[in-house]
């Protein structure tokens, strides 16, 4: 099983698929998190991403395409993986396609995460209190949000063409309840 969870910055990405993962064992994998590891060991690909990042900019396509490429049979093992942050422009869901076709896989289901722009702000600026990601300051999330709206959300239509199935839930509420109604939603396509 391959899925993705889609959603804006701040939208509960990280925190459903890190309760998924959890839950289900599926593998949760997310390039965000990986670029900020390989930014704070201080590698030649953090070196190259980590003012692109701090910008609230999307690093190359090429770059990220390689890492995911690097990681996903690995990731898909057992119950299978769960992407989080890619793909994140249309050229980088055709790369998946190719990537999935390749092992005669496909895209099993997309969970979008709903939720209005004023909460993702807040959610954003209370997390750089909490746990200091540089790019949640008020002038990058813009940037993250525009990002967003110009090159990412297309990937949904890209998708939605394709016939993938796409579990559009809403993100509001506490995250025990976003989880409940995503459950809800991947235990419906697990028994078809
Ligand atoms: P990435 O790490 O993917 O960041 P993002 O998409 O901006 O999303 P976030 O991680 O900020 O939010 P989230 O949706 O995971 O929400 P979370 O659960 O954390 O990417 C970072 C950067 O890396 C990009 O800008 C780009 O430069 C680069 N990059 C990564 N992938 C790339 C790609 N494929 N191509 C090119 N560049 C790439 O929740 C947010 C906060 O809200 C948390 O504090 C959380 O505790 C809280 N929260 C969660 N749920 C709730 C709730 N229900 N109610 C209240 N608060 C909640
Ligand atoms: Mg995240």
């Amino acid at each position: 099983m391959i899925g993705i969870i889609f959603g804006p910055p701040g939208s509960g990405k990280g925190t459903q698929a890190a309760r998924l993962q959890e839950d289900l064992g599926i593998h949760h994998l997310s390039t965000g998190a990986i670029l900020r590891g390989e930014v704070a060991r201080g590698t030649a690909l953090g070196k190259e991403v980590g003012r692109i990042m701090a910008a609230g900019d999307l690093v190359p396509d090429d770059l990220i395409v390689d890492v995911v490429r690097a990681r996903l049979p690995e990731a898909e093992r057992g119950v299978g993986a769960l992407l989080d942050g890619f793909p994140r422009t249309v050229a980088q869901a055709q790369a998946l396609d190719r990537m999935l076709a390749d092992e005669g896989h496909r895209l099993s289901f997309i969970v979008a995460l709903d939720v209005p722009e004023e909460d993702l702000e807040a959610r954003l600026l209370h997390r750089a209190q909490v746990e200091g990601r540089t790019d949640d300051t008020r002038e990058v999330i813009a940037e993250r949000m525009h990002e967003y709206h110009k090159l990412t959300k297309a990937v949904l239509d890209h998708y939605r063409e394709q016939g993938v199935r796409i579990d559009t839930i809403d993100g509001t509420g506490t995250p025990d309840e976003v989880f409940e109604r995503i459950r809800a939603a991947v235990r419906g396509i697990s028994s078809g």
